[in-house]
């Protein structure tokens, strides 16, 4: 879910609110990132900033733990995340014309986002649900033996 959280000081308040929560305990640092991440669309400056005041962490040890998670962004995503598994059985199951299909559908291609920010389109590794490929994630929704003609359908039960 992504909030209303856009000016700085909300943001400051959040990563404030999230480690009082949480605690400033190292271990907690990507659980927070992942609750910035989710809130804000991304992990802006201003958060990695006050994470680093309140946790103690030098900013770029935050900015690299962030940058190394693929389900982190350090730059503004779209409203929807889509998340398409390249790994091999999914490729050998008929992913290469799925992903063909989705980049022809959302006029994207890996790494994108969408002009009107609804979309942003993304390749991942294997999801470990192999026996149903061809596999994509929308947001925390997953579909299984994806083929190309289901691909409208599946983009258009988001807003
Ligand atoms: S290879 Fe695609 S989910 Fe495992």
């Amino acid at each position: 879910m992504i909030v209303e959280v856009k000016e700085q000081q909300d943001v400051r308040q959040l990563v404030r609110t999230l480690v009082t929560e949480k605690g400033h305990e190292k271990a907690e640092l990507i659980p927070i990132l992942h609750d910035i991440n989710s809130a804000l669309g991304y992990i802006s400056d201003e958060a990695i900033e006050e994470l680093s005041e309140r946790m103690n962490i030098p900013s770029s040890h935050i900015y690299s733990v962030a940058t190394f998670y693929r389900m982190l962004s350090t730059e503004p995503r779209g409203r929807h995340v889509i998340q398409f598994c390249e790994s091999a059985p999914c490729h050998v199951a008929g992913g290469r014309l799925v992903w063909q299909k989705l980049q022809q559908e959302l006029g994207l291609s890996n790494g994108e986002t969408s002009e009107d920010e609804k979309w942003t389109l993304l390749t991942t590794s294997c999801l470990g649900v192999c026996g149903v490929g061809p596999v994509l994630v929308v947001d925390h929704d997953i579909y299984g033996n994806v083929t190309p003609e289901q691909i409208p359908g599946i983009l258009g039960n988001y807003e």
